[in-house]
């Protein structure tokens, strides 16, 4: 079994190289694509190994560069890890050194920012650099500050970092987010658990990412009620360690992604191990544009049947279980081949459109109203070279030129990388014509 070690220069590729994509279309897919392991879902549960002293056992962990860089950080806390990346098994070993999420790590991945609650919850203490911003936003860590002080935690902020400490005890509190936060979620569930008493989570986030990671907790010991609500009670409870491998569950976006897919390139397609119950509000968004689904009678297997001509439609992200936002970009590049003008309002981030100027150079016409984007259609999109911008970004315009006329060169594609696993390669073998080039 080839053992890649993640964190010391192992056999992964360069991070950094500078990879492009050249895409001839329009393309026409066919064929089954098995959805990868949940980027969102597997970094709060590695971060939550932290919790322990014994190793803790992955499966199923998607090979994406966000995972390698989460275990990089880890690594640089002081713990092991091993990544067999060909079957997506993963051992971090919890030794923790240096209770320090350094800068160097977090600047490359703000999820980095899910070394806080375990710290805090395990040592007591914790130094994470703070994210800043990215592509996207701001991205602020206010709501999760403000929280762990509520639970006795003396946090201050100062020289890019985040200084937790917990002077005396973590005594469970009422704590109502300002607006609804993923990551915030996730910090104070795995914090409440160590405090002492009854902690309440209001408004808090529903992702199934949050709902995993809280069935962890509870399989460990945790007493937790109301995951996937808006009210969260958790009691402080004993952790055990985890006696099995935790396998990582599929990614709602990356099958959402494949759904944009084939609709810009009228193909359709199976989805294996695909988490249709948690993909309501975007098979329903999609419906209404023009597809049909069908699910086996499992439920993981899906078939997506395009149903052109696209119809225009306005759609809001929303958080879960509204249109998630990380499929916003996607829809978009879809709504460029529907008939008449959709409009999509961005209401989680305040600059989540840096792929509608790159589709403008397809041919897209879009214009921008604040956090809306108008949509015209239908459009002939043509192939022209593009850059990506952000991860989802890097998704919307694969969608655009697979379904584009002529070649598109996208460079910069380690966005895409960072979380979508060889998604180039899952094309190829659908039929696209996709070259990865390093520039
Ligand atoms: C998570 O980010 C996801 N990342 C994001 O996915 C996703 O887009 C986002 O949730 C929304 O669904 C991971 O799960 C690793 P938030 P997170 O805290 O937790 C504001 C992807 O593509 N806010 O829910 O960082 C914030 O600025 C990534 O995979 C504060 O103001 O997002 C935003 O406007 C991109 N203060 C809104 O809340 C805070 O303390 C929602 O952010 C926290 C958040």
């Amino acid at each position: 079994m080839p053992v890649f070690l993640a964190c010391s220069g192992g056999k992964g590729e360069k991070a950094d190289q500078m990879d492009a994509l050249i895409i001839n279309g329009p393309a026409k897919l066919s064929g089954k694509v098995r959805i990868s392991g949940s980027k969102n879902t597997a970094l709060p549960l590695f971060f939550s190994s932290l919790l322990f002293d014994e190793p803790v056992h992955y499966e199923n962990v998607p090979r994406l560069w966000d995972v390698e860089t989460t275990l990089s950080l880890l690594h640089s806390m002081g713990t092991e890890s091993s990544w067999d990346k060909e079957t997506g098994k993963v051992t971090v070993h919890p030794l923790v050194k240096k209770r320090v999420a350094p800068y160097e790590w977090v600047k490359k991945m703000r999820a980095g920012i899910l070394a806080l609650g375990p710290l805090v919850a395990k040592y007591g203490e914790a130094k994470v650099s703070l994210p800043g911003g990215c592509a996207i936003g701001a991205r602020p860590v206010n709501f999760h500050i403000d929280a762990l002080r509520k639970l006795g935690a003396q946090v201050e902020v100062k020289e890019g970092y985040i200084h937790a400490s917990v002077p005396s005890r973590l005594k469970g509190a009422p704590i109502s987010f300002p607006e609804v936060t993923v990551t915030g979620t996730e910090n104070l569930l795995i914090v409440a658990t160590q405090a002492e008493g009854e902690t309440i989570l209001q408004n808090s986030a529903r992702e199934p990412e949050v709902v995993a990671l809280g069935n962890l907790l509870q399989s460990l010991g945790a007493r937790i009620e109301g995951l996937g609500t808006p009210t969260i009670r958790i009691w402080g409870s004993k952790l055990n360690a985890p006696a099995r491998p935790i396998s990582i569950p599929p990614d709602r976006i990356e099958a959402g992604t494949w759904i944009a897919i084939a609709m810009a390139t009228q193909s359709e397609l199976e989805l294996e191990n695909c988490p249709v119950g948690e993909m309501e509000s975007v098979l329903e968004v999609f419906r209404r544009i023009g597809a049909q689904f069908e699910m086996s009678p499992k439920r993981d297997l899906m078939t997506i049947y395009p149903r052109p001509p696209y119809k225009a439609v306005d759609i809001d992200t929303q958080p879960y279980p509204g249109f998630a936002t990380d499929m916003q970009a996607q829809a978009m590049a879809v709504l460029c081949l529907a008939q008449g003008k959709s409009r999509m309002r961005e209401t989680i981030f305040e600059n989540r459109f840096m792929h509608v100027a790159e589709l403008r150079r397809l041919g897209a016409q879009i214009e921008i109203d604040g956090n809306s984007a108008i949509i015209a259609g239908p459009v002939m999109l043509q192939g022209a070279p593009i850059m990506a911008t952000d991860l989802r970004a890097s998704a919307s315009l694969m969608v655009a030129a697979l379904a584009a006329k002529g070649q598109t060169r996208i460079s910069r594609i380690y966005h895409l990388d960072r979380g979508y696993q060889r998604l180039d390669e899952k094309l190829r073998r659908l039929g696209a014509d996709i070259t990865r080039v390093t520039e």
